[in-house]
């Protein structure tokens, strides 16, 4: 913690956290004791981001795609978030995190639905950091639904085609009022993007680590974020050598 510049924190991190299940076969252990795992290193990494000031943290919780592992899995998962929801409320309450959720949240369980609307109401009004989950999320499906919000805009004459923006593309996706994320980290050693925020991380800083999600600490996340501040951001532009990237 003593090495991080206050100064040069990155505003919003955005993690895909991946190795769960690696991480429960090593042990012999189930699949579902690697998710169990990984909701603990879930707390330890909110509670990070908000002592060192982070201000927006994006998890990518379940994926479109994960409606295809087996129905047991998904049932555990879904248990599993509405076990954290429920006993990390006082904490998030004390701590001022408000709670948010990006994708077709629709599909979930009624009862997990119903825990999730709760706690969004109740921390909807604390302002020292954005918890979102992306739970039935995928980057390619944020898209479509924001193409189709901005084609009916234009079948019924609010706006025409040279309106369409970058500005008014961000403003129609699901992350409308968050600001793109600044670092990108993923575990479990995978160089992939897994249909994840598509639009928003265009010019993201990524991490990715071989360290599995349930072994994802606190002196990890420091490092990660060390990584990120040692970087020059030039989002696109040259450097002062006259270097571009
Ligand atoms: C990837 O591991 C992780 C997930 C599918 C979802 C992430 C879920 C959690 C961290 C647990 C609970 C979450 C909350 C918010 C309480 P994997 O199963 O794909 O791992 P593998 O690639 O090693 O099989």
């Amino acid at each position: 913690m003593s090495n991080i510049d206050p100064k040069k924190l990155p505003k919003h991190v955005a993690i895909i956290m991946d190795g769960n299940g690696r991480w429960a076969k090593e042990r012999g252990m189930t699949r579902v004791m690697g998710h169990q795992q990984g909701a603990e290193a879930v707390r330890t990494i909110v509670r990070t981001s908000r002592e060192i000031g982070i201000q927006w943290l994006t998890l990518y919780a379940f994926s479109e795609e994960n409606w295809k592992r087996p129905k047991n899995e998904i049932l555990a998962l879904m248990k599993l978030l509405k076990h954290f929801l429920k006993s990390e409320l006082k904490e998030m309450q004390e701590n001022g995190i408000q709670l948010r959720t990006i994708g077709r949240t629709d599909k979930l369980p009624k009862d997990t639905r119903k825990v999730l609307l709760d706690t969004i109401g109740k921390t909807a009004s604390n302002q020292n950091m954005v918890l979102t989950l992306a739970l039935s999320y995928g980057g390619r499906q944020e898209l479509l639904d924001t193409i189709q919000k901005i084609t009916r805009k234009v079948e019924n004459g609010i706006i025409t085609s040279i309106d369409i923006s970058e500005k008014l593309v961000s403003d129609f996706l699901y992350t409308s009022d968050m600001p793109d994320p600044d670092l990108l980290i993923r575990t479990s050693g995978e160089y992939r993007i897994s249909n994840f925020l598509l639009w928003q991380i265009a010019y993201s800083e990524i991490y990715v680590t071989n360290t599995l999600w349930p072994d994802f600490d606190k002196n990890e996340y420091l490092a990660a974020i060390l990584d990120f501040q040692r970087r020059e951001r030039r989002f696109g532009a040259a450097n002062s050598k006259g270097v571009g990237s």
